[in-house]
């Protein structure tokens, strides 16, 4: 027998968990110091009230014959479908249940959309980038190329007319740098992608983050993107579901590639390969999008934007340069005196036990820079700043 061979391509660790394998190796050696991570986008604030009751309904409900539930529908129950396709409709998209899929998350998804496209396709992929895109391509063999974002281009990297890409990768907010595109970038990749046939994969799953009302939330608020783009969301940071899970993608009826319908082939590929998400995640993924709901999570991410904010305000205390966490829980910074990201890493780390993650894990536009998360408790946010105001 042979393995898959792509597989070897791989750096030898995923990112977070190389980082992870980092902190506990200076953890081992050093007992007594108290380690602060503002490394993974992991959310530290409890499941909203009224996601915990409704998951706690459905536990009894599955404890009764007459309301108990085996096997759901794979791509999701219509009382979740229905609720986020109303969650669309306030920001003025309209969208059938049927062209809305659960899922355990955006993660899953974003690697697993991929056995529905030809490996001959060539993937376009921002540098900066969440490692996943990257990562899934490289497991299937296929071809990337890049889109650099820079300094110069506030890391929004806008397509080029001389580059064919049949699958593009945007994720706004962005995943490690925070930056947002607004509606005139949207358009022109939405347009670039319609010119070229291409497939624009959409991860928004920052979108309840932005705080400036003129920013798009969505692909499908961009004329034209429902037969150009597929759309992941996530309500492991919206909602605190990273240990829970349950995530949504859109595949619009109108998409058709090939002479197919995209939907069709999504949902094939789900029935076949997933068994949906389990009942009583759905109920609580529900109760997100209740008012009860909406106005607690609210006011979690409003705590998580204020951990942006006391660290932005550090930052410019210190002159260093960031951009980020103001429409995103994540805040890019550059790496002070030229120091290379992964040396900064060892620097906080052994410094002020202060964890984050090495931009040039993110991509080679990423050397030189670093990310923070603003999804700790505060408490140790406001010590990790009093640790770096103490470095210098
Ligand atoms: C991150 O830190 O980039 C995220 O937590 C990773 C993820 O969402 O999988």
């Amino acid at each position: 027998m042979n393995i898959n061979q792509n597989y070897l391509a791989l750096q030898d660790s995923y990112l977070f968990s190389l980082v992870t394998q980092k902190v506990n190796a200076f953890k081992e050696q050093n007992p007594t110091k108290e380690v602060i991570r503002l490394g993974i986008g992991d959310v530290t604030l409890p499941l909203a009230p009224a996601v915990v009751e409704a998951m706690h309904k459905a536990v009894a409900e599955q404890g009764e014959k007459s309301t108990f539930k085996g096997y759901g529908e794979e791509q999701g129950y219509e009382f979740l479908r229905q609720t986020i396709s109303n969650y669309y409709a306030k920001k003025n998209v309209t969208l059938s249940n049927t062209e809305i899929f659960i899922s355990d998350g955006a993660k899953s998804d974003i690697g697993n959309i991929l056995d529905i496209f030809d490996i001959n396709n060539t993937v376009l992929v921002p540098d900066p980038v969440y490692p996943v895109y990257v990562d899934t391509n490289i497991m299937a063999g296929r071809t990337i190329i890049y889109s650099n974002g820079t300094e110069e281009n506030s890391f929004l990297p806008l397509p080029d007319e001389n580059t064919k890409a049949d699958i593009i990768y945007l994720c706004s907010p962005n995943n490690p740098t925070g930056a947002v595109y607004n509606k005139e970038q949207l358009e022109s990749w939405v347009s670039y992608a319609l010119q070229h046939d291409a497939v624009i994969l959409f991860d928004s799953a920052y979108e309840a983050f932005v705080q400036d009302e003129s920013l798009p939330t969505s692909i499908y608020q961009i004329e034209g993107a429902e037969k150009c783009a597929i759309e992941f969301c996530s309500l492991s940071k919206t909602a605190g579901f990273t240990g829970t899970r349950c995530g949504y993608t859109v595949v619009p009826h109108a998409l058709v590639k090939d002479n197919t319908s995209l939907n069709k082939l999504w949902l094939r590929r789900q029935t076949t390969k997933f068994n949906g998400v389990p009942y009583i995640i759905q109920k609580g993924a529900e109760a997100v999008f209740s008012d009860d709901g909406l106005k607690q999570i609210q006011e979690n991410i409003s705590y998580y934007m204020e951990n942006a904010k006391l660290i932005s305000e550090t930052l410019k205390e210190l002159n260093i340069w960031h951009v980020g966490g103001e429409n995103s829980p994540y805040i890019w910074l550059k790496c002070p005196d030229n120091m290379n990201s992964w040396d900064y890493f060892d620097y906080l780390l052994e410094n002020a036990q202060v964890v984050g993650t090495p931009g040039a894990g993110f991509g080679s536009n990423g050397e030189g820079f670093f990310r923070l998360s603003a999804f700790g408790d505060r408490v140790n946010v406001v010590e990790a700043m009093k640790r770096l105001r103490n470095l210098k």
